[in-house]
């Protein structure tokens, strides 16, 4: 059987975690690893962020998502110290960047949404690197074995394919153990392999106790990733809880999608609203949608108020509601339209 290194990796920071921590650097009590309020940057006219307000509790896994340039890595640069806000206050791990910048850059890793390492440096050599700038973390060989780089070990960065150059980016944010992980958009890019790769590195960084905070706008990375969500749009946070939260808020937990031969005109929605279970109607690109809570009692009444209204469906499909329904549901676009 296949040794998965990173399930090994965790288990021995969990040994490791148990056995060494002096008791000044026991974990503090559940509670937030990340708090921002009021947050605010602008570059010229544009507002990159308007007035966010967040908390990250330890141990979470945390999606921002939101279209590009909604302002995610904006904000996430803010937390990480390498972009000052114009207002507002940044708390981690209870510390502040403008007092505490040493220790917070011990204790914190971070992904950003594009590296640059140097070409000429072996995969080996990069990761020694980024071990040396932490007092203490992984061996430079467990983060190759995390990011399961071992063949690439002697290979120059510049000879790396995307995934693995990601890969060795999450590596180096790894390489410190920090306590709080920031993630910008670790899987554009990827192939479906390495994607899911990644997926299972958070998975286990997450079953290890680490507090993620992430960005991303595939829906499907946050609902398969993130305990909880802050769905951004414009630098403002329009939607904030779990996956399973903000479905519910579309009011369904089904959308039915059709269309109609003809004349989409002729459909008389307030028929189909009318139906028990059916939550709301909207029209997108010729399909009508409905949010309902239930197929099996609404699908029949559905066709047969269409019957009734002599349309002949061209489309009709069905699928769970996901995140990609609360954001057009919140703002009336999809999220891809750029
Ligand atoms: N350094 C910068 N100078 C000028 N505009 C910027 C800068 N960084 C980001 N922006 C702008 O701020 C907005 C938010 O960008 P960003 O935070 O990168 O969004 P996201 O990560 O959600 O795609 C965008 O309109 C972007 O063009
Ligand atoms: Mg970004």
């Amino acid at each position: 059987m296949r040794v998965n290194p990173v399930r090994e990796w965790v288990r021995e920071q969990r040994c490791l975690s148990s056995t060494t921590l002096q008791p000044e650097q026991k974990p503090a009590a559940p509670g937030a690893s990340l708090a921002l309020s009021g947050l605010r940057k602008a570059f010229g006219d544009l507002i990159a962020v308007d007035g966010v307000n967040l908390e990250v509790l330890k141990g979470e896994c945390f999606g921002l998502l939101g279209p590009n340039g909604a302002g995610k890595t904006t904000t996430i640069e803010i937390c990480e110290g390498l972009t000052p806000p114009d207002a507002g206050a940044v708390k981690l791990l209870g510390l502040d960047w403008r007092k505490n910048a040493n220790e917070l850059r011990q204790r914190i890793g971070i992904q950003l949404q594009e590296t640059q390492f140097p070409d000429k440096l072996t995969v080996e050599e990069t990761l020694r690197l980024f071990r040396s700038f932490y007092r203490q973390g992984l061996s430079s060989e467990e983060a190759i074995r995390v990011a399961q780089l071992e063949e690439k070990r002697k290979s120059r960065v510049g000879t790396l394919s995307g995934g693995q150059k990601q890969r060795l980016a999450m590596a180096c944010a790894l390489v410190g153990d920090p306590e709080l992980l920031f993630l910008d958009e670790p899987t554009t890019g990827l192939d479906p392999q390495a994607r899911r790769h990644l997926w299972d590195l958070v998975d286990e960084l997450k079953r290890a106790g680490r507090t993620i905070i992430l960005t991303t706008h595939y829906m499907d990375e946050a609902e398969r990733l993130c305990d909880r969500v802050a769905i951004m749009d414009h630098g403002k946070i329009i939607a904030l809880g779990t996956v399973r939260e903000l479905i519910s808020s579309v009011g369904g937990e089904h959308i039915v999608e059709f269309a109609v031969r003809g004349d989409a005109i002729a459909v008389d929605v307030s028929r189909l609203t009318a139906i028990d279970g059916v939550r709301s109607h909207r029209v997108d690109a010729g399909f009508h949608q409905l949010a309902v809570t239930d197929l099996h009692t609404t699908v029949p009444p559905i066709f047969a108020e269409l019957a009734a209204m002599n349309l002949e469906l061209s489309e009709f499909r069905t699928h769970s509601a996901t995140l990609e329904d609360v954001f057009v549901a919140l703002t009336g676009r999809n999220l891809r339209d750029e």
